[in-house]
């Protein structure tokens, strides 16, 4: 019976990609037709079916597609040490994971290939059947790559990708070593701390996503995050814009135009170096 027969809730289709997952570790028929559409459009299309244009956009909830996502990992796969942990801080149903993990090595083992993945690989997110499918995805994509398949359970995910978890992007502890981050944070308005240095009122919380990986990231730590290109051009980000001068190294900024996720926005891809804020002059 197909499973998507009796899938009526976002959180029934997380769970039926745990239970595929499971499946595959013991029928081994049929696995790359039904892995391949959770790997690439599905989720999103089940997040825009099952949960409502209203809470999506409440929750800034828009997922990269695939050609975004490849354009904001290529630029990582450069000169990244590759031995650093990636975060995604608002990973979603984890498109810009799995493709930074389309770049990983794969073991036959998959739990050995879910250990090496889940030591490298951190991502938060609210909602706990985003950060469900996220995990399970990402082991779908390795047996995809060529990991046997074998059976994992929920719990296993938990504890093979510790670092995925349901947590707010913006309370995570500063890490002590250099990382990367990528991301695609929420673009909701949202009120500015009273500490901010660069505006007060109602600010996108993408510019907040990005001041608070900017500051809590060690030197060293690289950032790509696809933005909305108001923090690029709007007069109401220019202090914002200087901030982010002050405390990184620009790399590159792309501008991509229409998001391709579904929102009605224009967006960028700004790629940058954490350095230590510049001294004041004495
Ligand atoms: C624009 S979507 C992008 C998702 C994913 N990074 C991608 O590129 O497809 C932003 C995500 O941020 C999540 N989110 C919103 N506020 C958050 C917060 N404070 N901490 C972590 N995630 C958050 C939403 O649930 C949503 O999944």
């Amino acid at each position: 019976m197909p499973r998507t027969q009796h899938i009526r809730s976002f959180r029934q289709y997380a769970e039926s990609l745990e239970n595929l997952l499971s499946s595959l570790g013991t029928t081994r028929t049929g696995g790359p037709a039904r892995i391949l559409p959770a790997l690439d459009g599905e989720p999103s299309e089940k997040a825009k079916r099952f949960l409502s244009t209203e809470t999506l956009k409440k929750r800034g909830a828009f997922f990269t597609g695939r050609t975004l996502a490849r354009r904001a990992v290529r630029a990582l796969l450069k000169d990244e040490n590759r031995c650093t942990q990636v975060i995604d801080p608002a990973c979603g149903l984890g498109d810009l994971l799995l493709q930074y993990a389309r770049t990983m090595p794969v073991y036959p083992d998959l739990r050995r290939t879910l250990q090496l993945w889940g030591n490298r690989l951190l991502g938060c997110d609210m909602q706990a059947d985003f950060v469900r499918v996220t995990k399970a995805r990402l082991a779908l994509l390795a047996m995809q790559r060529g990991a046997h398949p074998a059976t994992v359970a929920r719990e296993d995910l938990d504890s093979l990708l510790p670092g995925v978890s349901v947590s707010n992007g913006l309370d995570c502890p500063s890490p002590s070593q250099p990382l990367v981050v990528i991301m695609n944070p929420p673009y909701t308005l949202t009120t500015a701390p009273d500490n901010c240095s660069w505006a007060a009122g109602r600010v996108s919380s993408a510019a907040i996503f990005l001041d608070k990986w900017l500051t809590g990231s060690p030197e060293g730590s690289r950032i790509v995050a696809i933005l909305p290109d108001v923090l690029r051009t709007g007069t109401r980000y220019s202090r914002w814009r200087e901030y982010v001068a002050k405390h990184a190294a620009i790399n590159s900024i792309r501008i991509v135009g229409r998001f391709d996720g579904g929102a009605d926005v224009d967006v960028f891809i700004l790629d940058l170096s954490v350095t230590s804020p510049e001294k004041p002059p004495k």
